[in-house]
């Protein structure tokens, strides 16, 4: 690992690794990522686009290209990631579908076959029968291996928004208000720009992962990631269903985890 963690702990079933500030929590993430491929390569990665996730994918191509040659061209070859979401209703073409995000961050700079970073066709004739491809697509690979997740502010996890059940599968969903404002820098700062509905892996999916890594920063998510690791679970707080699963890994910096950059 590049990086001790400064703090860690288990909150009620989840591990919790406590780093100092965004760029420290992107350098862990990555090799734990690195570390994923190399160990179990047979199963896909699972990715999250965002902001929180953009530092982490730096950090990955910068690692991956400090591999010896032949142990990176490995990677590249064998690589198979499965996205969680994607916006429906943009043109294919459009740089703010999250296709067109993962192609810019990590297909590019990573050196990927586009194949094989899979996402949900946002632009599909029809949604629901695209969903339930995209679950079909990857049970077929065998479901996540590593499932990574960003927290959203109002709890999501994906685009599963509150109130949701911890046994919904893929599927069609509508985006809420809170969430399209959260995410309407990417569509010029209107939230009514921002599409009304997207396409996401559900509970079901999440939880089958065999392992997940809840990555928060910053402190505008720090009541939020207090009601999640606190527990128990609740519809009204999608991510808090990680508790059901066995092997949770929190990685949180200390503003999100709501305390000073000095502990
Ligand atoms: C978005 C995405 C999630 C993402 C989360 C947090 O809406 N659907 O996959 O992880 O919300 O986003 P951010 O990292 O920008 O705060």
């Amino acid at each position: 690992m590049s990086q001790d963690p400064s703090c860690s702990g288990v909150f009620s079933g989840l591990e919790l690794i406590e780093l100092n500030d965004p760029s420290a929590v992107a350098e862990h993430v990555a090799a734990l990522l690195l570390h994923e491929r190399r160990r179990r390569p047979e199963l896909p990665l699972g990715l999250a686009t965002g902001r929180t996730m953009e530092p982490i994918y730096r950090a990955l191509a910068r690692q991956l290209s400090q591999l010896p040659f032949a142990e990176g061209e490995r990677l590249r070859e064998r690589w198979l990631s499965f996205n969680l979401d994607e916006y429906v209703g943009l043109r294919p073409e459009d740089p703010r579908t999250f296709r067109a995000v993962m192609t810019t961050k990590l297909v590019l700079p990573l050196g990927l076959d586009p194949e094989r970073v899979r996402l949900p066709e946002g632009s599909a004739v029809d949604p629901d029968a695209e969903a339930n491809r995209y679950r079909r697509e990857l049970a077929a690979a065998g479901g996540v291996g590593l499932q990574v997740l960003g927290l959203g502010l109002n709890g999501h996890v994906g685009f599963n928004e509150p109130p949701c059940a911890a046994d919904v599968r893929c599927r069609c969903v509508s985006l809420s208000a809170s969430t399209r404002a959260a995410n309407a820098a990417a569509f010029g700062g209107d939230p009514e720009a921002v599409p009304e509905r997207a396409i996401t892996l559900g509970l079901a999916e999440i939880l089958a992962a065999r392992s997940l890594l809840l990555v928060v920063t910053g402190a505008a998510k720090a009541g939020m990631l207090r009601w999640i690791l606190q527990g128990p679970p609740t519809p009204e707080l999608p991510a808090s269903w990680l508790h059901r699963h066995p092997r949770v890994m929190v990685v949180a910096d200390h503003a999100a985890l709501g305390r000073g950059a000095n502990g």
